[in-house]
């Protein structure tokens, strides 16, 4: 009954003919029903999904992750009317909602009384992460399961995220009953994340630039952790994204068996006997840039020991392009905790 249109078992493609998709979006919905993980497609990068109101099918994303501890989800809703149902939003926070939902944006606001989400999607905090994604797949989805999905990136804990469903297979495979095949992510990384619960602060930067929704609040944001104040993401440890290779920042030169993730033009000297060369975008387009991100690490990571990487301007969509490469050179712990 279901189409499949890989061989790796489990995987379903959501994007041909509208009635392939309905079928895919059934099978998606039932396995979400009864408690099972969805690895689905969104605009930023593959989410896990579970019932974020049934704390056993939450419980099953930590351990399918392999995530030591648990961290807030982001919920994952179709409308605005859905989002009020389980947070509440300030006047600046409806501002943002209607500039940038659909959109790679989330919410940090406080958490309406009575939410249908369980605690242990929220790590029991007095605030919930909420954002409406763009992909029309993950539209439908929502839609058609009719309640909040809590979904972190479908990789595993640490690793770097998937934009692709042959990277959630291949980090997550068994553990999810439903891989909703769209193809890779437009944006490429993860949504911005904001807190609106105080002093609007910047907590992820991510596939809207900070510049966009400062231009929008009429602000400055706050940066996480500034001040007392100023929330954090319980999420953004130091150690995040990482590829088993070594990553060299900043890299002027390559030497000799690095290979080099590259930006723009010209390559560095060396770039000839690189071990392999990955250029996130000849042209120096960042947003261009972002949507290979993950995959470069990915193909790059493997080839060489090191991997030596060109600096990417922080502006824009290389603010969170920099997070990613800063957390992904970071010392690693025996034990990642991330996200
Ligand atoms: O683009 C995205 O945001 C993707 C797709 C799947 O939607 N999701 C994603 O989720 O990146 P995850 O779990 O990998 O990252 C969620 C981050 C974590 O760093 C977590 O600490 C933070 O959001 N977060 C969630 N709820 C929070 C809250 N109430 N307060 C502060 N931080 C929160
Ligand atoms: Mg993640």
């Amino acid at each position: 009954m279901i189409e499949k249109t890989t061989n790796l078992s489990g995987i379903i493609d959501a994007r041909n003919a509208v009635s392939a998709r309905f079928r895919a979006i059934g099978a998606a919905v039932a396995a979400l029903r009864r408690g099972e993980l969805v690895a689905m497609p969104t605009e930023t990068v593959y989410g896990l999904a579970a019932n974020a109101a049934d704390p056993r099918a939450v419980g099953g994303i930590f351990v399918a992750k392999g995530r030591p501890r648990f961290n807030p989800l982001i919920m994952h809703v179709p409308t605005v009317a859905a989002a009020q149902k389980i947070g509440v939003f300030s006047e600046a926070a409806e501002k943002l909602a209607a500039a940038f939902w659909p959109g790679p944006l989330t919410m940090v606001v406080p958490l309406r009384d009575g939410a249908p989400v369980s605690e242990l999607a929220t790590a029991g905090l007095a605030t919930v992460g909420i954002r409406i994604p763009s992909h029309p797949v993950a539209a439908a989805l929502l839609t058609a399961f009719g309640g909040p999905l809590a979904a972190p990136s479908a990789n595993r804990s640490g690793h770097v995220s998937a934009t692709t469903a042959q990277h959630v297979a291949a980090d997550l495979g068994e553990a999810v009953s439903v891989i909703l095949d769209a193809g890779p992510a437009q944006v490429g990384v993860e949504s911005t994340i904001v807190s609106m619960a105080g002093e609007p602060t910047l907590l992820r930067a991510g596939g809207i630039p900070r510049e966009a929704i400062e231009a929008v609040l009429g602000q400055p944001l706050a940066r996480a952790g500034s001040s007392p104040d100023a929330p954090m993401a319980p999420g953004m440890l130091t150690s995040h994204y990482a590829p088993s290779a070594a990553i060299r920042l900043d890299a002027t030169s390559v030497q000799p068996g690095e290979a080099l993730l590259a930006f723009g033009s010209p390559l560095p000297p060396g770039h000839e006997n690189a071990a392999a060369v990955f250029n996130l975008s000849p042209s120096g387009d960042l947003a261009e840039a972002a949507t290979v991100f993950f995959s470069a690490l990915r193909t790059l990571d493997g080839a060489a020991p090191v991997i030596a990487v060109m600096p990417v301007p922080a502006e824009g969509l290389g603010e969170a392009i920099n997070d990613r490469l800063q957390r992904a050179a970071a010392p690693r712990p025996p034990a990642a905790s991330a996200s």
